[in-house]
């Protein structure tokens, strides 16, 4: 199969809106695929065979997105009016993921959640299920039916929660064991072990997570982490022998290079040395970040030091699956703090930026021979608004900043899942 369209991916971080060094652009480009891969991409005149094309033009192609930060069970959590994120926790989120104790309605909810995610462009997430074994039976049984890249755990939580959703020390280190010999490594599956943050777990409860990291050193860890200062302070309380926040997951030996720590937004300077030290990555959900009136991530500040940095929607604390309007709230928290990201960095970011802080950049988040073939067609064009502005756009990144600023499911053409055009017609 061949795909023709301008094609762009990201060969590193640019530097700024004019680094043109920092990623490959061909005007007439073809993507050949192979099994699923890209066994190549170049100049569509180039090509010796012109066999089955589907022309995309004048559409741009990208690597499928990416999204290391979601929650599965709260589909239908998204956008619930709440003061802040603990009594969101408690007045929705925890009465949501009850339900998913139930298989139907996981199997349901898991569905509608990868159909959002390839409606907007999404290839690969990193999602919590919730405590219930069923909950990820659902999420990797969908993922795997798509042919789609996942990574996901069963949440650990034993207290701090309604009891229908606790698990103990003990049932959280087993059920979550037993998942990841069943799922990590099937296809496109990776495990993550996911205690929910240290307010949801006991010492006891994070020993064994810890415990289980350390057996399983290629399986990601996935958890939460300064997020609100209202947490932080109950954290203090909860771990009072604790120096800091970090310092919880380090005593537990949760905080290491493939530790997906979410939000990281009240951070100090020390946490942020040692989170640079350790190679793990802060996760920022600028959709959640907004909504939930939790704060503005220093982004800057933390690449500065170091500090890998992914970006993520958080659903159901984030607003919108789509990671182009993510990267157009994260833009926007960056001007709040008067530093501005470069459209170029933004769209790196969801796509190779985010596949390197998942140590996954062989695999996804470019258009590189060999990688999957997971990839979007996107049109700012798409929409009234933005086919009107697009009559004055000139450069490709005026043109990428369009789609972050105005653009959403409606600007996805086409995604494209391991070669297969997966976007749901409905
Ligand atoms: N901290 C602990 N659990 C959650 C969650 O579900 N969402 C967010 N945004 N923060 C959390
Ligand atoms: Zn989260």
């Amino acid at each position: 199969m061949i795909v023709r369209g301008r094609l762009l991916s990201f060969l590193r971080a640019p530097h700024s809106a004019e680094d043109h060094e920092a990623y490959r652009y061909i005007e007439d480009g073809a993507i050949i695929v192979r099994d699923g891969r890209i066994a190549s991409i170049g100049a569509f005149c180039e090509l010796d065979f012109r066999d089955e094309v589907i022309d995309h033009r004048p559409h741009l192609i990208l690597p499928g997105f990416i999204d290391p930060h979601l929650h599965f069970p709260q589909v239908q959590v998204i956008g619930s009016y709440a003061a802040d994120l603990l009594e969101w926790l408690e007045d929705y989120t925890f009465p949501a993921e009850i339900a998913f104790e139930n298989a139907e309605h996981a199997a349901r909810m898991s569905n509608a959640f990868y159909d959002e995610l390839l409606r907007n462009g999404t290839t690969t997430a990193a999602a919590f299920c919730s405590s219930h074994n069923a909950s990820v039976a659902a999420y990797f049984e969908a993922a795997q039916a798509r042919g789609m890249c996942a990574i996901g755990g069963k949440v650990m939580m034993d207290r701090g929660a309604p009891e229908a959703l606790c698990d103990t020390a003990q049932t959280g280190y087993d059920d979550s064991k037993a998942m990841i010999s069943r799922w990590h490594g099937q296809g496109r599956a990776h495990y993550a072990i996911s205690p929910r943050f240290a307010i949801t777990s006991t010492p006891e409860q994070l020993a064994a997570a810890g415990a289980l990291a350390a057996e399983h050193p290629a399986c990601f860890i996935q958890t939460h982490m300064n997020e609100t200062r209202s947490e932080i302070e109950a954290v203090a309380r909860l771990y009072p022998n604790a120096e800091d926040y970090l310092a919880v997951y380090e005593a537990h030996g949760l905080v290491r290079d493939n530790s997906l720590m979410g939000h990281c937004i009240h951070m100090s300077e020390s946490q942020t040395a040692r989170m640079a030290e350790k190679g793990a990555v802060a996760v920022h959900c600028p959709t959640s970040n907004l909504f939930l009136g939790s704060g503005r991530f220093d982004y800057f500040g933390l690449t500065h030091a170091g500090v890998k940095a992914a970006v993520a929607t958080d659903i159901g604390g984030g607003t919108s699956y789509s990671m182009l309007q993510t990267l157009d709230a994260a833009y926007k928290i960056q001007q709040m703090r008067r530093e501005r990201l470069n459209p170029l960095l933004s769209m790196y970011w969801a796509t190779r930026g985010n596949a390197e802080c998942l140590g996954l950049e062989g695999e996804i988040g470019t258009l590189d021979a060999g990688s999957m073939a997971d990839f979007v067609v996107l049109n700012a064009a798409a929409t009234p608004v933005g086919a009107l502005r697009m009559e004055t756009v000139e450069t490709l990144d005026e043109e990428l900043f369009l789609l972050q600023t105005i653009g959403d499911d409606r600007s996805v053409v086409e995604t494209y899942v391991a070669g297969q055009a997966s976007k749901p017609v409905n």
